[in-house]
């Protein structure tokens, strides 16, 4: 065995000290910047080792890969219960990208518990860590509580932590902080991830931001309740910890499997984190689909008719929306038998005979003369209290405790339950086999109360898993009342998520944004809303509902009906441009975009080649509001010269404001100019947008 382990890949390096040291358990020397061919690996920033201070032990010990299991380390422990002293290493197996670790740890009352350690450094330097637990006593599993998938110690300069939480229809707010001392904990304990407590951390020196800095994303993939733990320890080190967390009633079972962890690492800022991060999930989660099939301008008929399903009306709908370019249509919640409101009828997957008394045919068929394939919504993990499905099978349903909670009037089943699933399989299947519906809205609309949390993510990735081995080429879109469950568990699920149930445009934007940190925006679903957002009832131009919906998985949500043979006239125009530039948004760096006054924000994409590049700035307030912003636009070739046009439509007062250059595309200027010193743009009105093209010349 070689005592040390060094993978490098895309500008990153695993060092790992394998401890072949009498004594020593393996660890993480580095994770970060090359360290490049022939490193002394010994001399990697050798620690104090011989700083004697006061109140420490006379060796401190460094953090292993499952720090808790050996004596003297005082940080949280991977392992729950730990235990401080008895293990022992049985093998390591290594591959150019991988190594394993076989270990054995002797818990309190002598359960002995073999565990395999696994780390993949993937192609774009993402690291993928899961714990398994191997071989252990009979009663072991009775006893373990917690075991991280990702342990990953770096180093003293980690200063700054940023999470994405928030609440419904605003999910993924930006909050910052210094580490605090002591350890920080995210915790999500509702059984899914939530709107407040995405399974994520960036961690990196002081005041990095989008483009510079050391950084350093970890995020746990899995739906259900989580632990991130971010530490000091006394020595100086930081340690960043990741696991599933269980509920009370649960444990682990004698083959649990961790959930997978990842982490990025990038010295050029969020934006360097962020583009390792989507560049891992296109070619490591997301299902193959999404990368082979342009993704198609959705129409969803959510906010047009909420439940009330009327065949003329929706056929009118479905001519609109593909005489406006939409290219599918999903028929959202009050399909089926019963359901007028949110009060019933969840769990009866049936076609309501009323709304579709010759079922949903002449509906599907209408769609799809159109041209628009066809998509339906489902919440299978739920049922109403008042439903078929509840007074048949009151058993098949959650309680907690001596009642029953209920969110949104409704209950949730018990997914661990192999009758349940097999029932919603049928019906599903059912559905799939009977219609042709080429796409699955998948909701979740609660949180799961009581225990019992890991049976239950379980048992949905495996109704999920089975859906799509019979229905391979059936997409799914994952939804928990907007953006409550994407993480990366749910993210080799699905083709699409719903980030959140905000259409206010600006919100959106700051939604979409920061929820692009981990999720690439080809499965980023965002829509073109009413002109008075539903939920602010703020009012908002098309031109920049458009734009914002076009830096994602384009739809629309709104009542077309609504709007006149001018309006729908600018919404296809942009819809065009959707399509025009979709391979790019799709496939391209995505970069977050900082102009230097409160009053702009932008994002943008650039292609591989730096030859091309898409950026939106968007005006949100008014602070200055006589003056205008700077943009520099990052991701192209500087040696290479570049024509610069603004992708019409512009609204008026915006194009009375621009340069004619702009105006014209004729503004020429090399890729060097463009990213440091910028453009100079002015934005009359606050909530406007400015959509530009750049390419080369
Ligand atoms: C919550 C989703 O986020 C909405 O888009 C919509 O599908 C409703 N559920 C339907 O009940």
């Amino acid at each position: 065995m070689s005592k040390y382990i060094h993978l490098r890949r895309n500008g990153v390096s695993l060092l790992i000290d394998a401890g072949s040291t009498a004594g020593a358990l393996p660890r993480i020397v580095h994770y970060g910047a090359d360290l490049g061919e022939t490193p002394t690996l010994e001399n990697v920033r050798p620690h104090n080792e011989n700083a004697k201070w006061g109140a420490r032990l006379d060796e401190p010990v460094e953090p292993c890969i499952l720090p808790g299991i050996e004596a003297g380390y005082f940080g949280v422990p991977a392992l729950e219960p730990a235990h401080a002293g008895h293990w022992s290493l049985d093998g390591v197996s290594e591959t150019s990208r991988s190594v394993t670790f076989r270990l054995k740890a002797i818990l309190p009352r002598g359960d002995v518990l073999g565990l395999e350690v696994e780390y993949r450094l993937a192609s774009q330097g993402v690291l993928a860590s899961q714990v398994r637990v191997v071989s252990g006593d009979a009663d072991v599993s009775n006893r373990l509580r917690r075991v991280a998938s990702l342990c990953l110690p770096l180093s003293s300069e980690t200063i700054d932590l940023v999470t994405l939480g928030g609440d419904w229809a605003r999910e993924f707010s930006i909050a910052r902080q210094t580490l605090p001392s002591g350890c920080f904990t995210l915790e999500s304990r509702r059984g899914r991830p939530g709107h407040d407590r995405y399974p994520a951390v960036f961690l990196g020196a002081r005041h990095f931001d989008e483009m510079h800095g050391e950084v350093y994303a970890v995020t746990l993939g899995w739906s259900g309740s989580h632990r991130i733990t971010v530490e000091r320890l006394r020595e100086g080190r930081v340690v960043v910890q990741a696991s599933e967390l269980l509920s009370d009633d649960e444990t682990l079972g004698a083959q649990y499997q961790a959930p997978w962890c990842y982490a990025a690492f990038s010295a050029q800022g969020l934006n360097g984190v962020l583009q390792k991060l989507h560049a891992f999930a296109r070619e490591e989660l997301i299902p193959p689909a999404v990368a082979a099939k342009p993704r198609p301008v959705h129409y969803n008929t959510w906010e047009a008719v909420y439940f009330k399903h009327d065949l003329e009306t929706l056929k009118g709908l479905a001519d609109r929306a593909a005489g406006v370019g939409a290219e599918r249509f999903v028929l959202d919640d009050g399909w089926f038998k019963g359901r007028n409101n949110d009060r019933s009828s969840l769990g009866d997957w049936v076609v309501d005979s009323t709304k579709y008394p010759h079922g949903l045919t002449p509906l599907i068929e209408h769609v799809c003369k159109r041209g628009l394939e066809f998509g339906l919504w489902v919440e299978p993990e739920m049922i109403n209290p008042d439903s078929d499905l509840a007074r048949a099978h009151p058993d098949w349903i959650r309680r907690d405790g001596a009642g029953l909670v209920l969110q949104r009037h409704q209950a949730v089943l018990d997914m661990g339950n192999a009758e349940v699933r097999a029932f919603l399989l049928k019906a599903l299947d059912t559905l799939l086999a009977r219609n042709d519906i080429r796409y699955l809205k998948w909701d979740m609309n609660r949180d799961v109360t009581g225990g019992g949390h890991h049976a239950y993510v379980a048992g949905v990735y495996a109704l999920i898993d089975d859906l799509r081995a019979r229905h391979p080429s059936v997409e799914i879109e994952t939804c928990a009342s907007g953006g409550g469950r994407c993480d990366y568990g749910m993210l080799t699920r699905s083709e699409r998520v719903w980030v959140s149930d905000s259409n206010d445009a600006l919100d959106r934007f700051d939604i979409q944004r920061n929820a692009n940190l981990l999720l690439p925006p080809e499965i980023s679903g965002v829509h073109v809303g009413p002109q008075r957002c539903h939920i602010t009832g703020r009012t908002l131009g098309l031109d920049l509902r458009a734009h914002v919906a076009m830096f994602g998985h384009m739809g629309l949500e709104l009542d077309l009906r609504e709007l006149g043979a001018k309006e729908s006239e600018r919404l296809g125009a942009h819809i065009a441009n959707y399509k025009r530039f979709r391979s790019l948004i799709h496939a391209g760096r995505y970069w977050r975009i900082e102009p230097p006054d409160p009053d702009h924000k932008a994002v943008g994409v650039s292609n591989e080649a730096g030859t091309e590049a898409l950026v939106l700035l968007v005006r949100v307030g008014s602070h200055a509001l006589g003056q205008g912003s700077i943009l520099r636009i990052p991701g192209l070739d500087e040696r290479a010269a570049f024509s610069v046009g603004a992708v019409l439509p512009v609204s008026r007062g915006v194009e009375h404001s621009l340069a004619l250059s702009l105006r014209s595309g004729n503004y020429l200027q090399t890729g060097r100019v463009l990213s440091a010193v910028g453009l100079e743009l002015f934005l009359p009105r606050p909530e406007t947008s400015l959509l530009l093209h750049i390419k080369l010349q």
